[in-house]
């Protein structure tokens, strides 16, 4: 309760904003108390009330004032093609604004997947060279949040590690916190039993989906997948994709655009 409030940078590049409204939704830390307990969100284009100028002297006021003790959140990526003007802040490319706040920062975090790999708008012929952000960044590790978006309860909990021990969490080595990313979707998932058996669903919506079998047949990415879906789960660990019924698609995996092929049966 004494300490002061670690100062938090999101910026936002090529991206949806999913990742966002997934961290909004976190039940355990409630969003309300990272933001107004655990955090000072200095500065983030989707919820803050300044604007124009007043915005932008944030950045300035925040490296002075806090060098090397900000935490850099980025959601999105900076396109790099045509001198970075598919994507422009303040006048500016994205990539420079970037490249100046990751400078002083104390952390990076690359929220979701295209922060981490590149994403939808990094897909085959990628025109506007959308690049994951640790291509641009050089100089200091980048913790990796992947998922299409991450779950609300992994990003929170990277947050709190952080608050908590004033330092990122353990890292694997694609910089990944191995608490939440050390194992894949199919270790933990509850069809297992199913696709031990050798019970697949061979049609959607045939006997063996209304059983519940297992989804690997209609192309579930669940084998090749790490991530806490099937652990932590969504909505406050109510469900994940595949309780829902369709098969986990590997969207927090480098590249799961171009090599999803999301609908391919076996
Ligand atoms: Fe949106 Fe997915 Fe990118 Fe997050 S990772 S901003 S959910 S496209
Ligand atoms: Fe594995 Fe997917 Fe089958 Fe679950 S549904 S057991 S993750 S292949
Ligand atoms: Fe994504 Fe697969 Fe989880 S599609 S949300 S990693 S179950």
């Amino acid at each position: 309760e004494t300490k002061p409030r670690i100062p938090v940078i999101w910026m936002h590049g090529l991206e949806c904003t999913c990742c966002s409204e997934s961290f909004i939704r976190s039940a355990h830390p409630l969003m309300k108390d990272i933001v107004l307990s655990m955090i000072s969100l200095d500065y983030d284009d989707t919820i803050m009330a300044a604007a124009g100028h007043q915005a932008e002297a944030i950045l300035e006021e925040t490296r002075a004032k806090y060098k090397g003790q900000y935490v850099l959140a980025v959601e999105g990526n900076p396109p790099l093609n045509e001198g970075g003007m598919f994507c422009i802040h303040a006048g500016k490319p994205f990539v420079e604004k970037l490249k100046m706040m990751a400078e002083d920062a104390m952390a990076v975090i690359a929220w979701g997947s295209c922060a981490a790999w590149g994403c939808v708008q990094a897909a085959r012929p990628n025109p506007t060279q959308a690049t994951p952000i640790d291509k641009v960044i050089t100089n200091k590790p980048i913790i990796k949040v992947p998922g299409c978006p991450p779950i609300a309860e992994v990003m929170t909990g990277v947050v709190t590690f952080i608050t908590t021990f004033g330092k990122p969490p353990e890292l694997d080595r694609q910089g990944r916190p191995k608490m939440f990313y050390s194992q894949r979707i199919h270790d933990k998932c509850y069809r297992r039993a199913h696709f031990d058996a050798g019970q697949f669903v061979e049609e959607w919506d045939d006997e063996a989906a209304r059983k519940g079998y297992c989804l690997y047949k209609m192309g579930c990415k669940g084998p090749t997948t790490y991530n806490a879906c099937s652990s932590v789960r969504w909505n406050g660990g109510v469900s994940f994709p595949i309780q829902s019924g369709h098969g986990c698609i590997g969207c927090s995996e480098d590249g799961f655009w171009d090599k999803g092929s999301f609908y391919d049966r076996l």
